[in-house]
């Protein structure tokens, strides 16, 4: 659905005029629609630096994807990539960059978490200069490294760190051409874990998010069995799922195999049962600020599911002022309805048991939390508050076996911020590495993500779903 700009930009006519006047043209991001088991569909080279420790991974994953793999013909780490994937049962084409230079990739993979000093780091200068330019539009590329607390040296803390530079600041050379960049950690004994954010970040799921860092760890692998429908037999709860964003997680957890529990005020209670219809999902028409909410909520679950498996905290209002002039109520019905609910809601589901062994709990954050917004001291810190909440809750969940993540959206496209003035609108849309503004779906795709029980090693992690949006982190 691209905006009216895009569309123009994207004419014959607007091509030649924002190139002369240097404007933007954002490229049509390729999204997922429909379930689909092709993470990819183009060419992907593989490289690695020397020592590289995450090869066996990659290559099952990549394999098992159906990817169609490449790597470099001389490079010094061909032959323990040729042998990577031949331990798999696959197969890798070698890629001569002196001979092939109008080879097209979709996507660069490549494991640096061999590197054990900052010098090392040339192997990223070494891989990636030559066939940056190759990479299509709308491609994907991916870096992989291990978490810096577990780095065995300073300068070996340094390259793992580095690697996060590496990885925004080539993104934002490559997004307008629709390409991502992402990062992600895999802590030593979570390899096994690392085909669910690898598929994510290959993606057109994933076609919003860039300049990420996913850190997976250890967890008890739960091996899925159909990567099209990872949530079948799941319930999942959505909160605020009668329009736009919930609508879409909604939605999406549906696609993917979930019985949806869809949730919002009361008032909203005919658009909910239109929502809920459509995707033969149930409803709970509740305010989550009342008194009773959590235990009501509690109630439905068992009697609906015998419990809940997903729990997405979507629902979220925002009142701006500034500071000076905030009424003391709008503080508070913004902290109650985007941060304090959320508490109440897992507390009463926890202290009965209800959210089962494998569960997932996905709390909506905000770019405006991580950056501020001006007149939004009451928003920005309570979507703050969610992060802080999430980083916190990570660890006593992990020992029930139960993930706690956040999406971070920044400018999605949707009632809210249709109701931004003109030029503050399309300032918010353009300020970010892919020039426009992000779906709905881009957030639910993001949160199905986590949800899926291929996750398990997705635990405390905050993923912006922003273009790379120019503003804050
Ligand atoms: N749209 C964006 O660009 C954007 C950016 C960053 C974060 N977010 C966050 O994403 C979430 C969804 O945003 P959206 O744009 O779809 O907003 P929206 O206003 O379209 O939808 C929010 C939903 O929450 C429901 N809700 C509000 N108060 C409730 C309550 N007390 N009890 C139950 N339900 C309640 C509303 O009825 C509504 O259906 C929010 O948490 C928002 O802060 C949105």
């Amino acid at each position: 659905m691209p905006d009216k700009y895009q569309k123009f930009a994207n004419s014959s006519l607007g091509k030649s005029l924002c190139s002369a006047l240097g404007l933007p043209t954002p490229v049509p991001l390729e999204r997922q629609g429909k379930a689909s088991d092709t993470v990819i569909q183009g060419k992907v080279l593989l490289g690695a630096a020397d020592k590289a420790e995450l090869l066996p991974a990659l290559a099952k994953t990549l394999c098992n994807s159906g990817v169609d793999l490449c790597r470099m013909a001389t490079s010094e780490t061909a032959g323990p990539i040729a042998d990577a994937v031949t331990a798999v049962g696959g197969q890798s084409e070698a890629f001569d960059l002196q001979g092939e230079t109008g080879t097209r990739f979709k996507g660069l993979v490549f494991d640096a978490s061999g590197i054990a000093s900052t010098g090392e780091l040339r192997a990223l200068h070494a891989f990636f200069s030559p066939v940056v330019r190759q990479v299509t539009s709308c491609g994907r590329i991916v870096v992989l490294g291990r978490p810096v607390a577990a780095a065995e040296s300073p300068s070996q803390a340094a390259a793992m760190r580095a690697l996060e530079g590496f990885v925004r600041s080539l993104a934002k050379e490559v997004g307008r051409k629709g390409i991502t960049v992402q990062l992600i950690y895999v802590e030593k004994g979570a390899e096994a874990l690392l085909a669910s954010p690898l598929r994510f970040c290959l993606s057109s799921r994933s076609a919003y998010v860039s300049a990420q860092v996913i850190t997976v760890g250890s967890a008890q692998e739960n091996e899925v069995l159909d990567w099209q429908k990872p949530l079948s037999g799941k319930v999942a709860l959505v909160t605020g799922a009668s329009r736009g964003i919930g609508e879409a997680i909604a939605e999406i957890l549906a696609r993917d195999g979930a019985t949806v529990v869809c949730l919002d005020i009361p008032a909203a209670a005919q658009t909910l049962e239109v929502v809920a219809a459509s995707i033969k999902g149930k409803t709970l028409a509740v305010d989550i600020t009342d008194d009773k909410a959590a235990d009501t909520i509690a109630d439905a679950l068992a009697e609906i599911g015998g419990g809940v498996d997903i729990v997405v905290h979507n629902a979220g209002i925002t009142r701006d002022k500034t500071l000076a002039r905030m009424k003391p109520e709008w503080w508070d019905m913004v902290m109650d309805i985007n941060l304090c609910s959320e508490e109440r809601i897992n507390d009463a589901l926890l202290v009965r048991d209800l959210l089962r062994p494998g569960g997932r709990i996905v709390c909506v954050s905000s770019m405006s939390g991580i950056a501020g917004n001006f007149g939004q001291t009451n928003y920005a810190a309570s979507k703050a508050g969610v992060i802080g909440y999430v980083q916190a809750m990570a660890r006593p969940l992990a020992e029930k076996q139960i993930t706690i993540n956040a999406v971070a959206p920044g400018f999605i496209e949707t009632q809210m911020t249709a109701a931004i003035p003109l030029l503050t609108r399309e300032a918010g849309r353009r300020m970010n590495s892919l020039s426009q503004g992000g779906l709905p779906e881009d957030v639910a795709e993001t949160i199905a993500f986590f949800a899926s029980p291929a996750s398990a090693g997705v635990n405390g992690n905050v993923i912006r779903v922003c273009g790379q949006s120019l503003l804050g982190a």
